[in-house]
């Protein structure tokens, strides 16, 4: 049985991540830093998910866990926590250069940017030993330059986190590559969650069912692409 690791994985796309694998008959190993009330139904109808209290932001946590977990396999790692800056859905404000708020850019670099690259340093060894070997960032069409350049969007602390990320996951293809590793930088839609809000056209259910098509049809050739839910390419 294959298992995935989930970051974030209480609410939003995390959650339908969790719950999309283990109707699959996946081993989960769901990480949030707050409980779901719905882990408690999901862990009475599958045994085999398991529940990790982890804010991604303390790596000692990180460590400890990975450690724990050293005896299990990973097949796909997912980082998926991930934070918008204020008030954490699209619509907030204070990132631009009217108003920019430098702790907040800190906060969301070190939750979108620099936690994706400590869990994957982590849990690599787990990875290795697992099946196929993938690592999955939740990136966004927001870290691509050349689609922001235009757009008249200054969501800056966002975007520079995810094009960061980006770059991040092209450095880490490189280098665990020769592990077997694949890298995939995947953006999920817009999708009606907390953070995307109830104006966006995709469901989680729609969003995480493409995602996971692309993840299963992803190999080792496709380590360090930046592609979207259903599978298409994204510019930079
Ligand atoms: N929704 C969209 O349209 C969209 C578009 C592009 C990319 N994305 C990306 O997709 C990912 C998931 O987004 P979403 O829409 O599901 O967002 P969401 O509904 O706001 O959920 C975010 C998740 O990240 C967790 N999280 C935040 N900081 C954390 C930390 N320090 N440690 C552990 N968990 C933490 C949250 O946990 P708490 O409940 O504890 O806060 C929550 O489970 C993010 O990386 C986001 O950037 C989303």
């Amino acid at each position: 049985m294959p298992s995935v690791l989930i970051t974030g994985a209480n609410r939003g796309l995390g959650l339908e991540f969790v719950r999309q694998y283990l109707a699959e008959g996946w081993n989960v190993h769901a990480c949030a830093r707050h409980l779901s009330s719905e882990f408690q139904v999901l862990a009475k109808k599958f045994g085999t998910l398991s529940i990790h209290v982890l804010d991604v932001t303390d790596h000692a946590a990180v460590t400890a866990l990975a450690k724990q977990l050293s005896a299990a396999p990973l097949d796909v790692l997912i980082n998926n926590a991930g934070i918008y800056g204020p008030d954490d859905n699209f619509s907030g404000t204070g990132q631009n250069l009217a108003s920019m708020d430098y702790d907040l850019w800190r906060k969301v670099f070190e939750v979108n940017t620099l936690a994706p690259y400590k869990v994957t340093q982590s849990f690599a060894p787990h990875l290795e030993k697992g099946g196929q070997k993938k690592v999955v960032m939740l990136t966004s069409e927001m870290g691509s330059i050349s689609e922001m350049k235009d757009s008249g969007m200054a969501s800056t602390c966002y975007q520079t986190s995810k094009a960061a990320l980006n770059m991040e996951g092209v450095s880490l293809a490189a280098e665990l590559k020769a592990k077997g590793i694949a890298v995939l930088l995947l953006h999920p839609g817009w999708v009606k969650t907390d953070m995307g809000g109830q104006g966006a056209p995709l469901s989680p259910k729609e969003s995480i069912k493409g995602l996971r098509k692309v993840i299963a049809n992803s190999n080792l050739r496709d380590t360090g692409s930046y592609r979207d839910y259903a599978g298409r390419k994204l510019e930079w």
